[in-house]
């Protein structure tokens, strides 16, 4: 009995693996802080709950259609219009369970056994395992020691062979949001190359200073002549991570023949979801400013925590809740160093060569601030002892 090839060579996601060891260790009452997750701990909008729990008590919770139901559809066109300067119709919009399955599913409908893929590094751990499930071979760029790209180093990684660049501002695992000048050039490049342009949005509106750019105000082409492809999501701003609600926005071709792999794959997202998400996008979003407020406020804390702690650099976040600190002049083996964190500390962090960049450790500042306080004090306890 085999499993097959693809089956063996793809790796679990390390993150949602920590999640799972630091629950266990909490079950079993170890006082473990967690800076390893990427949910925030604020509640779902009351809209959402209350529209999905409206549908389940009608008790007639049914099928949808593969991409969604046209009012979830329309409220994402809406959301679209309002925060990215483009109005779409629905037949440019897809909603999948999750932006992770939006996502995988823009990969398989754009990319053949073979094909190339280019992302950023430090990258989100999934887009590696992302491009090999759909046969292709992942092409990373490298940044510079503050996580800036190089637009040359972009173009110069472009081949033949190349179908798709993906980019992800803010970035997870660093904060950084990408310039629009260089975003600017990337698009440009995308256009003059045939290449498409998958845009991962999901921390779009956490930001602390600038707004991070909207890749559809930065052409001259409009939806369905252009290569932008932008993928969204309600887990990260509205605390809905849960709910798996995840959705696209593109030219029309691209969204059908993503809304066809999904009706095989999975049919449409929850209905139930779909209901809470089209509430949450229509309803009150000051939930959404009350926890950019409070993420930058912990950013602020935890920067000036690190700031402490001799020979560990850190590059400011713009947005996000994450930091992705180097600390490869105190211990160049990030692996070792967060399992002795977690070993002497119980702090729990995620290894820099997860996310393609060794030396490095992403600590994320969602969680409580009295905990963030705690998990500051025994960073500062643990590399004061060397
Ligand atoms: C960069 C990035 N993209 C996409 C996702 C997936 O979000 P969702 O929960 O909507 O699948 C995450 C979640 O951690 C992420 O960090």
């Amino acid at each position: 009995m085999q499993i097959s090839t693809l089956g063996r060579s793809i790796s679990a996601s390390p993150t949602l693996q920590l999640n799972q060891r630091a629950a266990a260790l909490k079950a079993r009452g170890v006082d473990v802080i967690h800076l390893g997750g990427g949910e925030p701990l604020s509640l779902a909008p009351e809209a959402a709950t209350a529209a999905g729990v409206a549908l389940l008590n009608t008790r007639a919770v049914r099928y949808t259609p593969a991409a969604g139901t046209t009012a979830l559809r329309q409220a994402i066109a809406d959301y679209t219009a309002r925060f990215y300067g483009i109005t779409p119709t629905p037949s440019h919009v897809i909603a999948s369970n999750g932006a992770k399955q939006s996502l995988m599913i823009a990969l398989r409908a754009l990319v053949d056994p073979g094909d190339e893929v280019i992302f950023l590094s430090p990258y989100w751990v999934s887009y590696p395992e992302m491009v090999r499930l759909c046969g292709a071979t992942p092409v990373v760029v490298e940044t510079d020691a503050d996580f800036q790209p190089r637009l040359e180093d972009i173009t110069a990684a472009i081949t033949p062979k190349t179908r798709v660049i993906m980019l992800n501002s803010p970035n997870n695992p660093t904060g950084v949001v990408y310039s629009a000048a260089l975003l600017r050039g990337v698009i440009a490049a995308c256009e003059a190359r045939g290449v498409w342009l998958i845009m991962d949005d999901i921390y779009q509106r956490l930001v602390f200073d600038e707004a991070a750019p909207s890749g559809f105000a930065l052409t001259e082409r409009g939806l369905d002549e252009g290569v932008i492809i932008a993928v969204n999501g309600v887990s990260k701003q509205y605390a809905m991570t849960g709910f798996r609600l995840g959705w696209a926005v593109g030219p029309k071709v691209v969204i059908s023949a993503m809304a066809d792999i999904q009706s095989h794959e999975t049919s449409g997202p929850s209905t139930v979801a779909q209901e809470a998400t089209a509430a949450a996008l229509a309803g009150d979003q000051a939930g959404v400013e009350a926890l950019r407020l409070e993420l930058r406020a912990h950013r602020d804390l935890l920067v000036n925590g690190l700031a402490q702690i001799e020979g560990a650099r850190v590059i400011v976040p713009d947005g996000t809740f994450y930091l992705f600190a180097d600390f490869s002049a105190i211990e160049p083996d990030d692996r070792a160093l967060a399992e002795r964190l977690l070993e002497q500390q119980r702090v729990v962090v995620v290894p820099g060569v997860d996310f393609g960049r060794p030396g490095h450790l992403r600590l994320s500042y969602c969680r409580g601030r009295a905990e963030l306080e705690e998990a500051v004090g025994r960073l500062q306890a643990f590399f004061a002892r060397g």
